[in-house]
């Protein structure tokens, strides 16, 4: 299937591993060493973040139970609180249960934000609070500042660590009126992605003070996360850092237009209503089986892809979707999504 053009920026020809050597041979320099990258890539995002200490690991779902591994065994507790529809819960097998033999205290609703008001029910000692931004299985929702500072001194005053589940924070900062380093400030450790925003390969780092990194390597080379060859998805990442964080605000004004001539057509809506980072959740009047029929036929009608898979809803006559605006969705203008959500049951 000949794919043209993707709303989806997890896919589409900008992705395709020739385009990105293509793009990547123009910016690694002649005489750049293999370790240069992933010190380059760790020096920087420590620097944005305001943390002591940054280390890189083959994958964020590695990097986010070392984090864990490392605050229960500096606690002396082996219980973590987060939201219901934490990836550590959902999408990883329950590995810091299976491999860490860590609990999870699920806290709140699964369909609003956590709130402070749910980790003071928690009741039981806890060795971190996990805290995504934005919540992505609710749609991108994001706390406001105050609310954010409020659970983490509330972590601390408890004598728990405050960890930021950051797969999105590069674009979750555009959401707040301050700098990366300022949320980051609010927490011990934090965890980006370099493949989301950043459209990297692969790959994620963990940065907080020196003693907890140091302490995270030793369970990265444990867990094999030490790949001595890790340049190329450092290098791709770096890439994404000069090309794509500067145009978050871009991102994030184009994914606000989306929404707004989405709610305008009266057939799907958007949660949030105006999303406040680049990502957000279309919700349609269709089962998850028509909508996904509906997505490939698009593909193989018009080679657009729209989105990668629908998510199920209670209801089975309805189902929602993702969009995650990056450089893919800037080529796609408001009325021509609108219109094209409008005529998927035309495709099923
Ligand atoms: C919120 C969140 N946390 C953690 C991860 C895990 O990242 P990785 O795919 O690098 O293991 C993801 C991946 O989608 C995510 O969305």
């Amino acid at each position: 299937m000949d794919i043209r053009r993707s709303l989806s920026n997890h896919a589409g020809p900008r992705r395709s591993p020739h385009e990105v050597l293509r793009r990547l041979a123009e910016r690694v320099a002649p005489g750049t060493r293999p370790e240069d990258p992933v010190r380059e890539l760790e020096e920087r995002v420590a620097g944005l973040l305001g943390k002591d200490s940054a280390l890189f690991f083959p994958s964020g779902t590695m990097a986010q139970q070392v984090a864990l591994r490392v605050h229960a065994e500096r606690t002396g507790r082996h219980a973590f609180a987060g939201h219901p529809q934490s990836h550590l819960h959902v999408w990883e097998n329950q590995g810091y249960s299976a491999v860490h033999g860590l609990r999870f205290h699920p806290a709140g609703d699964r369909n609003a934000l956590l709130g402070l008001e749910d980790l003071e029910a928690v009741r039981e000692p806890l060795a971190a609070v996990v805290i995504e931004l934005p919540q992505r299985d609710i749609g991108g929702q994001l706390p406001s500042l105050e609310d954010l500072a409020a659970q983490t001194r509330w972590a601390r005053e408890n004598g728990a660590r405050a960890h930021c589940d950051g797969a999105r924070l590069w674009e979750a900062q555009t959401g707040f009126d301050v700098t990366l380093a300022e949320i980051a400030g609010l927490f011990d450790t934090v965890y980006v992605s370099l493949y989301k925003g950043l459209e990297g390969a692969r790959g994620a780092v963990l940065a907080g003070d020196g003693a907890t990194i140091e302490h995270a390597a030793v369970w990265r080379r444990r867990l094999g996360g030490s790949i001595a060859d890790a340049w190329p998805l450092a290098a791709i990442a770096l890439m994404g850092m000069d090309e794509n964080l500067p145009r978050m605000v871009e991102f994030r004004d184009h994914a606000r237009a989306l929404a707004e001539a989405i709610n305008a057509g009266g057939f799907a809506h958007t949660v949030p209503e105006s999303p406040a980072t680049p990502l957000f959740h279309v919700h349609l009047p269709m089962s998850r089986e028509q909508a996904q029929r509906a997505a490939r036929n698009l593909e193989e009608q018009a080679g657009i892809t729209l989105f990668l898979y629908a998510r199920s809803n209670p209801d089975p006559r309805r189902c929602s979707f993702e969009i995650s605006v990056g450089i893919n969705a800037l080529e796609f203008t408001p009325r021509e999504v609108a219109e094209l959500i409008r005529g998927l049951p035309s495709r099923v």
